[in-house]
């Protein structure tokens, strides 16, 4: 405990819980690490006069992994036990009580909770934590808050930042009062390479290993863009710390992202042991999210995975960029937190100065909103255009969602709310997902697409392909192929696993994945009895399930070298891990489409032309969907498995 009375937080303690008591929304600027996620709640919890045991203080994180560990570390510090006094709850995760006063969240679960509850009345207090990070979810809470702080005198409202964007905050909320934390910040060093780096990850590797032999006792934080990079960075690291052997001191290698398992991210936390130096492997989830004490080095690649969306094909993709100067600059600061610390950046000060943005642009710029319009709709909220928003999406974002939600049959052509979208709006996932769920009960397969529904959204993660493996590994998925697409492969392995540890080992199957994927399901399935769907299954064969998978949407046919999508006239390929990318069938649906090396269709499965006018004659014409030639076009998608990596 003593150690909470050396943050920099709190000597500030009684200052700002008295601006607290005297504005109603206040914003709350500091360092990364200065206390405010782990403190500010506790000092809440504790005064009187902001507090009354009956209602909840919330703080949303837009990190899943933060919300937790965030949580039980505030636990700990409490002296409670996780999910009775101080909880936490993240998507398809619930883990707080009827005690909890205190609950951490991910933005997007406060957004649900207006669902239920649209003045947020069984809460005294929302900070809405980390908003410099600009997610989606933030984003719409800024603008829902600033709407029900005006009748709801008697809620507080804390916009926490990192020291940055915080006068748009202000302003946005009528000029409300901005409380610095003022930061203890050592110098840090920075140092560019003279050249680009053709390989970062292996710039990496050499500069964490240039650094345990040079440099004096410190630790180490690494910034990479994904899981894969940050496993690969680790073996790397790993295997050339066995070659050396005892010839350097001990190297505490520990990865950081957030699918990681808990057990697992709880360990950058523990203290370094005598002698040894740790590094540490993270997502940007450590550039503001999570702060681990005694980094005096950060090794700084100068990349991020983000997100982008192409408003006139609806194509979301991932890719790695370079990250924005002001992301760069939180990175450098983590190492200046203990001590005088050093930066090594990746990559020349002349491109720091010309290729590096400015700041990253929101999210709500750059991503699909069908989801948010659907709650927003939901809310009453019907003129989007007129949203107060902080910074609005672009036109063409927001009518293509509408589009899309028209097409599901959430609304009407008057962009009304219909008893469809209502009943989706309910289910806590994709518009296409929620409407696939709700139409499987008519095609009397709800059992098999509640479980495709819950695979689909456990993102990927279900097989596991080790680099040393690869050829068992994918014999192992073969085995897996039933006839239709992956949907129906993603069901085979649900249905075989058993959940048996033993079985998802020797099938290259992942554990944890499929664990969750029968949660989430669970979940579902809960809220189908909400929304009085029966949960029926009466199947001979596979149609209704291919006639209802990712609904009607997203449709390709067949067509010169590739695939054309049906409504857009988009050029895209079957994923080279799918289940037909051999077969190439004339008629597919896609569950999504990401970019990598091409315009890929993910987890697709194989329909009938006109099963299309049978589920969805207000979306498609016969026209759209008469086939060009009866013969099999030849297969030209050139690339190997290998060569995409
Ligand atoms: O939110 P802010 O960045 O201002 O700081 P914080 O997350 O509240 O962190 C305050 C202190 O708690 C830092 O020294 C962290 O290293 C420590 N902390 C920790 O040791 N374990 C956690 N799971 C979270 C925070
Ligand atoms: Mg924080």
């Amino acid at each position: 405990n003593n150690k909470k009375h050396h943050l920099p937080i709190f000597p500030f303690r009684e200052d700002l819980l008295r601006a607290i008591t005297q504005h109603q929304i206040l914003v709350i600027e500091g360092e990364t690490g200065s206390g405010k996620t782990t403190q500010i709640p506790q000092y809440l919890m504790e005064d009187v006069r902001l507090h009354s045991r009956r209602n909840e203080i919330g703080c949303t994180q837009p990190r899943r992994v933060a919300a937790m560990s965030v949580a039980a570390r505030v636990a700990e510090e409490t002296g409670v036990k996780l999910g009775n006094e101080v909880g936490y709850s993240i998507r398809f995760e619930d883990c707080t009580s009827e005690r909890t006063v205190l609950k951490y969240m991910t933005d997007g679960m406060l957004l649900r909770e207006f669902l239920t509850e649209p003045d947020l009345a069984s809460y005294s207090v929302v900070i809405i934590d980390e908003a410099h990070e600009r997610t989606l979810h933030t984003d719409i809470l800024f603008g829902l808050i600033k709407d029900i702080a005006r009748f709801r005198s008697d809620l507080k409202v804390l916009v926490a930042s990192a020291t940055l964007d915080t006068e748009r905050f202000s302003c946005f909320f009528d000029d409300a009062p901005v409380f610095r934390i003022p930061g203890r910040r050592f110098p840090v060093d920075i140092f560019y390479t003279k050249a680009p780096e053709a390989d970062y990850l292996e710039a990496c590797v050499v500069s964490v290993l240039q650094i345990h032999v040079t440099q004096a006792p410190g630790d180490c934080l690494v910034f990479l863009t994904g899981q894969e990079e940050i496993e690969a960075c680790c073996e790397m690291l790993q295997e050339r710390c066995r070659r050396l052997g005892s010839k350097i001191a001990e190297l505490v290698v520990l990865p950081i992202y957030a699918n990681l398992p808990s057990d697992m991210q709880a360990k950058i936390f523990s203290p370094t042991p005598p002698g040894a130096r740790k590094v540490v492997v993270a997502t940007n989830i450590a550039e503001t999210s999570l702060t681990i004490d005694g980094i005096i080095y950060v090794i700084d690649p100068g990349f991020c995975k983000q997100k982008s969306y192409n408003a006139r094909t609806g194509m979301e993709s991932l890719i790695v960029t370079p990250c924005s100067r002001a992301s760069a600059n939180q990175r450098a600061g983590r190492a200046g937190r203990v001590a005088a610390g050093k930066c090594f950046r990746l990559y020349t000060a002349w491109a720091f100065k010309h290729e590096m943005e400015e700041t990253t642009i929101p999210e709500i710029q750059r991503t699909n909103l069908g989801n948010v319009v659907l709650l927003l709709k939901s809310l009453g909220i019907n003129d989007l255009i007129h949203f107060d928003f902080m910074d609005p999406p672009p036109h063409e974002t927001l009518v293509l969602a509408l589009e899309q939600l028209y097409a599901l049959g959430a609304l009407n052509h008057l962009g009304e709310l219909t008893k469809m979208g209502r009943r989706m709006a309910e289910l806590p996932v994709d518009p296409m997902l929620s409407k696939m769920i709700l139409a499987s009960e008519q095609y009397k397969c709800s059992e098999e697409v509640l479980t495709i529904a819950a695979m689909l959204s456990v993102n990927n993660s279900i097989f596991y392909r080790p680099k040393d493996k690869v050829v068992h590994a994918d014999n192992a998925r073969m085995n897996f192929t039933v006839p239709g697409g992956d949907h129906l492969v993603l069901l085979n392995v649900y249905n075989q696993s058993g959940f048996s540890t033993q079985w998802c080992y020797e099938n290259f199957i992942q554990f944890r994945s499929m664990r969750r994927a029968r949660d989430v399901r669970d979940q579902l399935e809960g809220l189908m009895e909400r929304i009085e769907v029966e949960v029926v299954s009466s199947l001979e064969d596979s149609v209704p399930i291919r006639k209802v998978t990712g609904y009607f949407y997203h449709t390709a046919r067949l067509s010169k070298g590739g695939y054309k999508t049906v409504k857009h006239q988009q050029t895209v390929y079957v994923h080279p891990n799918s289940s037909l990318f051999e077969e190439q069938p004339r008629w597919l649906i896609y569950h999504e489409l990401v970019f990598t090396t091409k315009e890929f269709m993910r987890q697709v499965i194989e329909i009938d032309s006109g099963w299309l006018l049978e589920v969805a004659p207000h979306y498609y014409k016969s026209k759209e969907l008469e086939d060009s030639s009866s013969k099999k076009m030849p297969r030209k998608q050139g690339k190997t498995k290998d060569e995409l990596g």
